[in-house]
């Protein structure tokens, strides 16, 4: 009897899934997800209606890139994506399969893969809750090669691959008295996920790859990125209390030290009232904003302000923000309520006259996130009547969008820092830093930072010794932002003088390597392609994962959390470049190269292929590893870093032929969308006696063309 019931079950899921549906179509009172297709490999399901759009705020999809990508399979089967809606809550439903890693969800400092944790993304500051931190983007990747983008206002609750229905795949129950494999957290065949809520968006991105993923989502938030080329200099914030004088004597010490400044950030004390905002320059401290941003200027040095958006009563501002903030103080100052175009206008008034109009380069918006017993509450009220939560999740963005599109309209990129962002940034020319000092999860950032359409720096502040100084100097060169952040410290770069002259060799190396970041960047812009990637995002890479924890005071324990160990303390920059940070007390350490050859960027030796190697490390060297083939444009040695088009040396590493486009614009302004660039083909060949030959032709318009190239042979031909 028994066995035919299963043959009955077997049948009807059998005619299910002929005509169409399958068992999980039983799933109770959950409705089929009715997807659109919107772009090539990206669909789109709406569920309910919302006020707030974080993708309002983003750029125009890059249509005619997503063509270029062209079409990809749907990557599930329909039937499975599932919605309901109660009077409260949104709840979805989407598939899983047993083997599947899902990565992503914002700028997580912990592991990458999400698979069975449960996330409450939410804009805070770091730490406490698991999807509590500064840019909590709703979007996974998963291994399979597909993206998803959970697009909501509200907090995304997601649970990774956790939790079971009773209707859906159950593995076999265990008796755990008897049973050696009883889990705390059973194989679940879906995502599941939750908003409080009247309603939200869920767009699907196809791919072959991970990346290519990656890429659809970049895309449809308009392309990732393109700094202006100051941006990605040398970034010095002085100490808050730091006058004018005080800083024309920092930048002389630079000088006299024989560092390059390129920014210099100002902290709080720039403004005559701080904690709240007055936005207004302190007189004692800086008595001629004009005169103090012009003497930068000529020296080459742009000027970046902080701020927090709580407006102080005294503040020349306050007035005619009034009517368009909410309910609840930040440190006794009121809110603006940015969603209302009025309120935007007063803030961009505000500042064009006392900032931008000077010469300003841009912002520092800072706690824009923030913990709960700071920030405004869930239920404070704003004027345009959004609902607190949402402008909370938004509020990052919001700032970041409103000053890229002013300044664009003068033609001048910018390169903002901000604390919080979320879904739909990635072409915004801002950076997102921590108060959280954690080095070596500042480079699981980094990694996470690459599947969620955002940038992050590992800044440095501080260091207990001068090695620790030099490894987080070595990381912060090999990031998106370089910067020493001495707002409290009050350090320089040679504030440990043991490690002066190698804390001058990697700023002098990055610097050096522009040309190769410059064009990951327009890489960024045009393919999405982040300039700095987790290895899972590049090819050949086996994803290995090793699993530690499990355990409570020594002895196995099912519900103790187990940490999976995937590669996050390695990342790629640009095309062909591994970075290998170093972190204090290691005199060696563990490099997992993806498959193929890899070769030292230093000697432009053999290291490995498709394999796990040990190296030495040496202190004054952060590890670097080169792509067979890999060609790596930089500045001249003895050339002036800071020209636009100087003399090139290029190096080429390995054994493989190859080519290479290279970018270059005026780095500054908006002109390239006009085509005012030059692309620069360099192709590396082999003569006819085996030795290489190394080709440089600018395909279109000279104006940006670098003067002369030498070519470096890194490894010897065989
Ligand atoms: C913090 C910020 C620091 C620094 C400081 C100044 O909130 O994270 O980087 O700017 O404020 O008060």
């Amino acid at each position: 009897m028994v066995k035919n019931k299963c043959y009955c079950i077997l049948l009807l899921s059998i005619i299910g899934n002929i005509f169409g549906y399958s068992q999980q179509t039983l799933l109770s009172g959950m409705d089929k997800l009715n997807w659109e297709k919107v772009m090539p490999g990206v669909w789109k399901a709406t569920i309910g209606e919302t006020k707030l759009n974080a993708l309002d705020y983003a750029d125009a999809p890059k249509v005619e890139a997503l063509k270029t990508l062209g079409e990809a399979a749907f990557p599930f089967n329909k039937e499975n994506t599932l919605s309901q809606k109660t009077p409260t809550r949104i709840g979805i439903r989407l598939p899983l399969e047993k083997e599947e890693k899902i990565y992503g969800l914002g700028l997580e400092f912990e592991g990458i893969n999400r698979r069975k944790n449960v996330y409450t993304l939410k804009v805070d500051h770091y730490g406490g809750v698991k999807g509590y931190t500064h840019a909590p983007v709703p979007f996974y990747v998963s291994s399979k090669g597909y993206g998803v983008l959970i697009n909501a206002p509200q907090r995304v609750k997601i649970h990774v691959g956790i939790g079971n229905r009773k209707d859906s795949n159950l593995p076999t129950a265990i008796d755990r008295t008897t049973g050696k494999n009883w889990a705390a957290r059973p194989l679940s065949d879906a995502v599941e996920a939750n908003v409080i809520g009247t309603g939200l968006e869920i767009f699907v991105f196809g791919g072959d790859s991970p990346l290519e993923a990656v890429q659809r989502y970049n895309l449809f938030c308009g392309g990732g990125a393109l700094p202006p080329k100051w941006g990605l200099g040398f970034w010095h914030r002085v100490h808050t209390k730091s006058s004018d004088e005080a800083i024309y004597q920092e930048i002389a010490d630079f000088k006299k030290n024989n560092f390059p400044v390129d920014v210099i950030g100002l902290e709080p004390g720039w403004q005559n009232f701080a904690y709240p905002c007055s936005y207004d320059w302190d007189e004692t401290r800086f008595p001629n904003p004009t005169k103090f941003v012009n003497t930068l200027s000529q020296k080459g040095i742009k000027v970046n302000l902080w701020e927090n958006p709580y407006v102080a009563p005294t503040s020349t501002m306050f007035e005619a923000i009034q009517p368009y903030t909410g309910s609840h103080t930040v440190w006794l100052g009121e809110v603006p309520d940015y969603t209302i175009p009025e309120a935007q206008k007063v803030l961009l008034n505000h500042h064009q006259k006392s900032h931008l109009g000077i010469g300003v380069s841009g912002y520092k918006f800072d706690e824009v996130d923030g913990y709960d017993f700071w920030l405004w509450p869930d239920h404070a009220t704003f004027p345009s009547g959004n609902d607190a939560v949402e402008i909370r999740q938004l509020y990052g963005l919001i700032l970041q969008d409103l000053f890229q599109d002013h300044l664009k309209k003068q033609n001048k990129r910018t390169y903002n820092l901000v604390r919080s962002s979320y879904a739909g940034a990635s072409s915004k020319n801002s950076v997102i830093y921590s108060d959280y000092y954690n080095h070596k999860e500042y480079v699981t950032a980094l990694a996470n930072s690459s599947m969620a359409g955002i940038l992050w720096t590992p800044e440095i502040r501080s260091a207990k010794s001068a090695e620790e100084w030099i490894r987080r100097f070595q990381t912060v060169c090999f990031s998106p932002l370089m910067m020493l952040n001495a707002w409290s410290s009050g350090k320089k770069p040679w504030s440990f003088p043991e490690v002066t002259d190698a804390v001058r060799d990697v700023i002098q190396l990055r610097k050096r390597l522009l040309p190769y970041l410059y064009t990951a960047f327009y890489a960024y812009q045009q393919k999405g392609i982040p300039p700095f990637r987790a290895m899972i995002l590049e090819n050949g890479f086996d994803a290995k994962e090793v699993v530690t924890g499990g355990q409570l005071d020594g002895v196995a324990n099912p519900y103790a959390e187990q940490k999976k160990l995937e590669v996050t303390d390695q990342y790629m920059m640009g095309p062909s470049i591994l970075v290998a940070p170093v972190f204090t007390g290691e005199t060696s350490r563990k490099v997992v190269l993806p498959k193929g050859n890899w070769y030292d960027f230093y000697t432009g030796k053999l290291v490995g292929n498709g394999q796990t190697i040990t190296i030495q490390t040496k202190l004054e060297q952060i590890p670097l590893f080169v792509k067979d083939g890999g060609i790596i444009p930089m500045i001249g040695e003895g050339e002036d870093l800071n020209a636009n088009n100087p003399k090139l040396e290029v190096r080429h590493y390995g054994q493989q032929e190859n080519e290479y486009t290279l970018y270059n614009d005026d780095g500054a302004s908006f002109d390239y969308e006009k085509a005012e660039f030059t692309l620069m083909e360099l192709t590396v060949k082999r003569k006819k006696n085996g030795q290489f030959n190394g080709n440089c032709e600018a395909s279109r318009n000279q104006q940006f063309r670098y003067k002369k190239t030498t070519w470096k042979w890194m490894t010897e031909a065989k």
